[in-house]
């Protein structure tokens, strides 16, 4: 099993529940924040901080890490900074220090982000460009996209689909972060990109039979 996991973006509505959920477990969560402020909340969830940016230096916050779930997000400030180039950022340390498995926290619409509505786009084509460079990277990926995110308390349960079908919805950032901790060494979805939303499927079987014919 996985042992020490990179949470980017720790201290956000998703990466805040992913923190919890590994530092509630066996493994290690190594909570990334880039606010020396954040760094006691971070312990209170559980996680061992590790104070690193984005778009800076980030060697020394992969470094002995056995995974990496990407749940940061720039909120549309810097979307080719963060979203795309922080992420690009990150899986190249990544590649370098040896560190496998790589978990994206994508979105619904970066797959045709030119149908995505218009002030959604360049976040959308951000997403879309740090998706295909992971892809191509070489590392064991999955690119989790789900519908929009709510504060809804978690179910448990979802729906997943690679094939597109789902059509638009939501769902819970904790379900979202239930997904992505469950994806880090679930080996049917290595190498697979997949939607998500709300829905009555356990999150381990949804992830299974993503890949199924
Ligand atoms: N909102 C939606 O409906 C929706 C739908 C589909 C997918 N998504 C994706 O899901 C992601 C996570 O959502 P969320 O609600 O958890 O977002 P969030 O609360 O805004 O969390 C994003 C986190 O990323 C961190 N971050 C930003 N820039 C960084 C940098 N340069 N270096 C390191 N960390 C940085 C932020 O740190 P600070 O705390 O310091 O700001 C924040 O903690 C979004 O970013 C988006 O890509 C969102």
């Amino acid at each position: 099993m996985t042992e020490s996991v990179l949470i980017a973006g720790a201290h956000g509505g998703v990466g805040q529940h992913v923190t919890l959920l590994l530092g509630d477990s066996d493994r290690t969560a190594r909570a990334m924040v880039r606010d020396e402020s954040q760094v006691d909340e971070m312990e209170t969830l559980g996680g061992e901080p590790v104070v690193a940016d984005l778009t800076a230096d980030v060697d020394h916050a992969v470094e002995g890490c056995d995974a990496i779930v990407f749940a940061a997000g720039s909120s549309g400030d810097d979307v080719y900074g963060v979203d795309r180039d922080g992420a690009i950022n990150l899986i190249d340390a990544a590649v370098e220090a040896g560190v496998n498995r790589f978990v994206m926290l994508s979105s619904m619409g970066a797959d045709d982000p030119e149908s995505g509505p218009e002030p959604l786009r360049d976040y959308l084509i951000a997403k879309a460009e740090a998706d295909e460079y992971l892809r191509n990277s070489g590392l064991t990926y999955t690119i989790v996209r789900p519908g929009e995110l709510t504060d809804e308390e978690g179910t448990g349960t979802i729906r997943a689909s690679e094939g597109l079908e789902l059509g638009e919805g939501d769902i819970p950032r904790e379900d979202v972060a239930r997904t992505l901790v469950t994806a880090i060494d679930c080996e049917p979805v290595y190498g697979e990109t997949f939607e998500i939303l709300s829905g009555d499927d356990a999150i381990e079987d949804a992830l299974e039979a993503v890949s199924s014919p």
